[in-house]
Parts: C-alpha cells; structure tokens; sequence
C-alpha cells in the first residue's frame, strides 16, 4: 500500500498495528522524537480545516521531520491557475517525502496518489471519505470502550454529506457484532452506496429520526455538523435549521459507560453542558488523532511499498527485466517484495525475480 486513500485500503490487522503504535507514541513520544529527521510531509488543502491539517502537521514535527504546503490552496496554489491534481501532486513530489490532501472534489487523492511518486493520504475529499478521522476514531473507541466488536454505534446529524460517517461504517462494518443506529432527518438519510455496502456486509442497522429512541442502547454516540457547505440550492431553500441537540436532558437515558465522540468541529448539535459530563471524548478524540497520523506516518513513510513484506536484496541479485531501473543504475538499492502469486518480485518493474 502506498496511499491512503481509503480506510479500506488498511486491513483490520494494519489498524490494530496502527493502534498499537500510536499507543505506544503516546506513552513514550521521545522515543519517536527523531524518527523523521530529514523527512519532510507536504499538507495541501483545498478546503478549510483546523485539527486535521494542524494535527497532520504537529504529528510531523513530532516525528523530527519537517512540514511545507498551503491551508487554501483553491486561492493560493496554481490550481487557481487551472493547474491540475495529478500535476500539483507530481510537482511536490520533488519537494515532498509524503503529502496529505484534503480536496472538495471526491477522488481527488486518489488521482494525486496516481500521479504523485510518493505516498498520498486522503485527508477529507468533498462529501466522500475521511479515512484518518476514521482512524482517530476507531483509536479513540479502542482505547475508551477497550473494544472494537459488540459495540452498537449511534451515528447522528448529517449522514449524507458527513465523509467521516461513511469512512466510520466502511471501516467499522468488518467487526464483530456491530449494530448501527442512524439518526437524521430523511432528507440527510445515508447515500445509498454506503447503505449498499452495509447490506452487503449483513450488517444490521436501524434508520431513525429521534435521537432519543434508541439512547439506552448505545455504546458509542457519533455527533456529526450538519454540512450546510455541501448543500445544493433547493436543499439550502428547505433547510428550517432545526437540528438535532445533545444537552443533559436528551442525554438522560444513555448508558454510564456510553461514549460521545463527534469529529468536530461542532455548532450547536452539542451544547456546552455535556462537555463536563464524563462520556464526552470529543477532545480527547483530536489528540488521539494526531498520534495515530503519527503512526501512519511512520507506516507510508517506512513499511509501505507493495506489502509489508518488502525485503532489501544483495546487491549480485538480479533483476531479469532489462529496462529496469536496477538494469539502468547498477548501483542503485535492490528491493522486493512478496506478491500475492507467491513469487518475490522486483519493487521497481515487478518482474518475477528468480
Ligand atoms: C470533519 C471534516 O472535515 O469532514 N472535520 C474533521 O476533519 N475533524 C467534520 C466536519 O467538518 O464536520
């Protein structure tokens, strides 16, 4: 794997090891200190943002590496210049060892990947996905329910445009025993390729309006804003700005050991007085999200490539593909990886290697 674009693209295994590595960040943060000296992370943003590129960005220099890029790059970059993706990722791939794009147009990490010599993470694009919330999520549910499985999930606000519920389900519908309860208005009811997902996995879920209903149910509470920004012009006119609220009352029948967590940032979904109750985890849930981008980090920057299993190789061992690299620069590092065909291959052309 060389990008993230996807929290799909990381097994459970790789989140597991994730989550035992930010863990461990955590705990013991000096011992990661130098771990990216020299190394420098490109944050590009096209759409505004505080914690996930602050957060990408203290994450790097956590790790003794170094950050450039843009916070408005729709103005500031030469994509006001018409410039495309794939070009501005190309571009900063000389200047850059990793790139972390949020974009308003869905797919646009996935072309920067495409285009780009060096790993791209999907940090939000458009309406779409948001895999390292997910991951700070999914680190924060692990840490503060102790579980991943047997946990029914409250999701509630905007289920249609919010990115980090649809990475939510993608990712928490390969666990055990999970149950979702998805409260919105109709009008803000899932996209049907995210319900289409959730029938296929045989995940059980309920659809419903009342944030209440079901509250002594839950073991984790998902907040979300409604995403006013992605509205169209008739979803704008209907709009009656009445939303849902989380506040003491509303919150009375929840389990003692429920947990509310919600990407942030919020408006008025949840009201101030919930922050002292002790469910609340939403600030925790930012700080949990820089040390797994930490992690991840550490994992695109140094165990990426095809597989985990990348192997150095002597430097007699040849590469049969004469219009390889390794033919060209007889010099250069020999590398390879375990293909899912079995055979060790070479990391640059993929030639099978005897
Ligand atoms: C979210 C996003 O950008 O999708 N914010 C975040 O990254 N923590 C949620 C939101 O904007 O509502």
């Amino acid at each position: 794997m060389k990008d993230l674009i996807n929290i799909l693209d990381l097994s459970i295994s790789d989140i597991d090891e994730l989550i035992k590595v930010a863990t461990d960040i955590k705990a013991h943060p000096t011992k990661y200190a130098d771990a990216c000296r020299g190394k420098t992370l490109a944050t590009l943003f096209f759409e505004p943002s505080t914690r996930t590129r602050l957060s990408f960005e203290a994450a790097m220099y956590g790790l003794g590496g170094n950050v450039l890029g843009f916070a408005d790059g729709g103005r500031m970059s030469s994509a006001s210049k018409g410039e495309t993706v794939s070009d501005t990722a190309r571009i900063v791939s000389i200047y850059a060892d990793i790139i972390a794009m949020r974009h308003h147009i869905e797919g646009a990490p996935l072309a920067a990947g495409l285009a780009a010599r060096v790993p791209v993470i999907n940090a939000g694009d458009g309406g779409h996905f948001h895999p390292t919330q997910t991951l700070a999520d999914l680190l924060t549910i692990s840490s503060e329910c102790g579980r991943l499985n047997n946990l029914t999930i409250g999701i509630c606000g905007d289920l249609k445009y919010g990115r980090t519920v649809h990475s939510l389900i993608a990712a928490m519908s390969r666990y055990q025993n999970i149950r979702f309860i998805l409260i919105s208005p109709a009008s803000l009811a899932l996209p049907e390729y995210v319900i289409r997902e959730m029938n296929a996995a045989g995940i059980e879920y309920v659809q419903t309006t009342s944030l209440t209903k079901y509250m002594s149910e839950l073991d984790v509470l998902y907040m979300t804003r409604v995403q006013k920004e992605r509205f169209d012009a008739d979803e704008l006119a209907q709009d009656d700005g009445e939303g849902y609220i989380l506040n003491n009352e509303t919150l009375s029948t929840a389990k003692p050991e429920m947990r509310i967590l919600h990407p942030l940032p919020r408006v008025d979904e949840i009201a101030v007085e919930v922050d002292r109750d002790p469910r609340a985890k939403y600030f925790e849930q930012a700080e949990y999200g820089k040390f797994i981008r930490m992690a991840l980090i550490l994992r695109l920057l140094y165990s990426s490539g095809k597989d985990e299993s990348i192997k150095t190789l002597k430097a007699e061992t040849k590469c049969p593909n004469d219009r390889c690299i390794v033919a060209v620069e007889p010099e250069i590092e020999r590398h390879a990886y375990l293909a899912p065909d079995g055979k060790l291959r070479c990391l640059y052309c993929d030639a099978a290697l005897e």
